[in-house]
């Protein structure tokens, strides 16, 4: 058991290196059940959902090997369509290997991965594009079982563009009889790349980054290797950082425009931002105006970033409102942001921010991944010292994020529990 220990009051400058995308590795692992054989994903973050996702595909019988940076993945030795209930259990992610073991095998058993701190998470979606491409689903026990002896191309409606019902489904139909054509489907960028890792493998798929994909399935597809795209919101978490400190902070190894939307509202709270193909400098003189925002699915502002612009708007003069369409509940942060002085009222699914009074250091607790980097934020503004518990949740999403941190001139560092 680790937790952080922040000394704030000091602003952020330098450089940082931004690592490869989780949200795409989770979708890109399951991916190569599809294909039997060799494949390798180059710039994978070590994080301990990534580790959660190789335990789970090497539980069914894959290998998988890290050689740095590189995850080799052999798909060639599965030997189990069952997976286990209790690595499902530890990350919802996990749900991602339905459509590929079912559209690549004929069967696949899953449990359900139930709700989590954000609240409840359904997976109705997936089971709806499924049952659409023809699979037969009954529930046993709490396990998702789904049989299809061959899946058959369809035209299925997502009444809501779910990033996981969007990735289970592209890989089934990949391997289905004939077209899918899927519409309200999911944009983000780690789908967009799941899908080219999908046409590299020998899929056909057109209007990936748009609403509306069309699948071409094929019979067999081959494996391949793929470099994983920057994580935004790493990206966005350092950016917001930078601002919240009044730093100067240049990112490197990103995609600003997979952050449209972030480095849109840094820029109207008055921050200066500029940027190249695959770096982004994040520049603040003056405290940050209120802001008014709502989440929403890409390319509006991300839930993932919503914790993290609520610590940051604790230092903007005037009310913020921050409203999250995507998670209702996804407001863990606020209890604890309240600890450290910040006045805040949540009213439904907004939270609404009285900016500009100082914050004061002490002990608070990590809920879920995002509301840990809300934390880190908020600590390294406040003044004194704050204690971050259950760190274990920053873990799962930030790479090394103190030893980043404190190249930047953070005081930061991660001790045992009890010292
Ligand atoms: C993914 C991301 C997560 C991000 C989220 C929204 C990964 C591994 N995780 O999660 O970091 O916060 O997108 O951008 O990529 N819903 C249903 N029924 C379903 C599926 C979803 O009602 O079958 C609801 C969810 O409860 C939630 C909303 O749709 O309210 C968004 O979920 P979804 O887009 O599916 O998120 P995930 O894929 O779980």
């Amino acid at each position: 058991m680790e937790k952080f220990l922040i000394q704030g009051g000091q602003r952020l400058q330098g450089q940082v290196s931004i690592s490869g995308a989780k949200n795409a590795v989770l979708a890109l692992a399951p991916s190569t059940l599809l294909a039997p054989g060799v494949h390798r994903l180059y710039n994978v973050p070590r994080l301990s959902d990534v580790h959660t996702m190789v335990e789970l595909l090497e539980a069914l019988g894959c290998s998988c090997e890290f050689r740095g940076t590189e995850l080799v993945l052999d798909t060639s030795g599965l030997r189990l369509v069952r997976a286990p209930r209790e690595i499902v259990g530890r990350m919802r992610a996990s749900f991602y290997v339905l459509g590929p073991l079912l559209a690549r095998y004929g069967y696949a058993e899953v449990p359900l991965p139930g709700g989590c701190a954000l609240g409840p998470r359904p997976i109705d979606l997936h089971l709806y594009g499924l049952r659409r491409l023809g699979a037969t689903i009954e529930m046993h026990n709490d396990y998702v079982r789904a049989q299809a002896e061959r899946l058959r191309g369809t035209t299925i409606t997502l009444p809501f563009p779910s990033v996981g019902a969007t990735g289970n489904l592209l890989m089934a139909a990949a391997l289905a009889e004939g077209e899918t054509l899927l519409y309200n489907a999911a944009a983000e960028p780690e789908i967009v790349q799941l899908g080219e890792y999908l046409c590299q493998m020998g899929a056909s798929i057109e209007g990936l980054g748009t609403s509306t994909l069309h699948i071409y399935g094929t019979n067999q597809l081959n494996p391949s290797s793929i470099e994983v795209i920057p994580d935004r919101i790493e990206a966005a978490t350092f950016s917001i950082a930078a601002a919240a400190t009044q730093g100067e902070v240049t990112l490197t190894h990103t995609r600003p425009n997979h952050l449209h939307a972030v480095l849109t509202r840094l820029t109207e709270v008055g921050c200066q931002v500029t940027a190249t193909d695959s770096t982004i400098t994040v520049r603040m003189n003056t405290l940050p105006e209120p802001s008014e925002l709502s989440t929403a699915p890409y390319p509006g502002f991300p839930t993932d970033v919503q914790a993290q612009w609520t610590a940051f708007m604790l230092r903007a003069p005037g009310v913020s409102r921050i409203t999250d369409t995507i998670y209702p509940n996804r407001f863990k942060h606020i209890a604890e942001l309240q600890r450290l002085g910040a006045q805040i009222k949540l009213v439904q699914n907004t939270a609404i921010v009285r900016g500009g009074h100082p914050l004061v250091g002490t002990t608070v607790v990590s809920s879920d991944l995002r509301a840990s980097a809300a934390l880190i934020i908020a600590g390294i503004i406040a003044s004194g010292q704050t204690e971050i518990l259950e760190i274990h949740h920053i873990d799962r999403g930030y790479e090394a994020i103190e030893q980043k941190l404190q190249r930047l001139g953070a005081v930061i560092e991660r001790v045992p529990v009890g010292d």
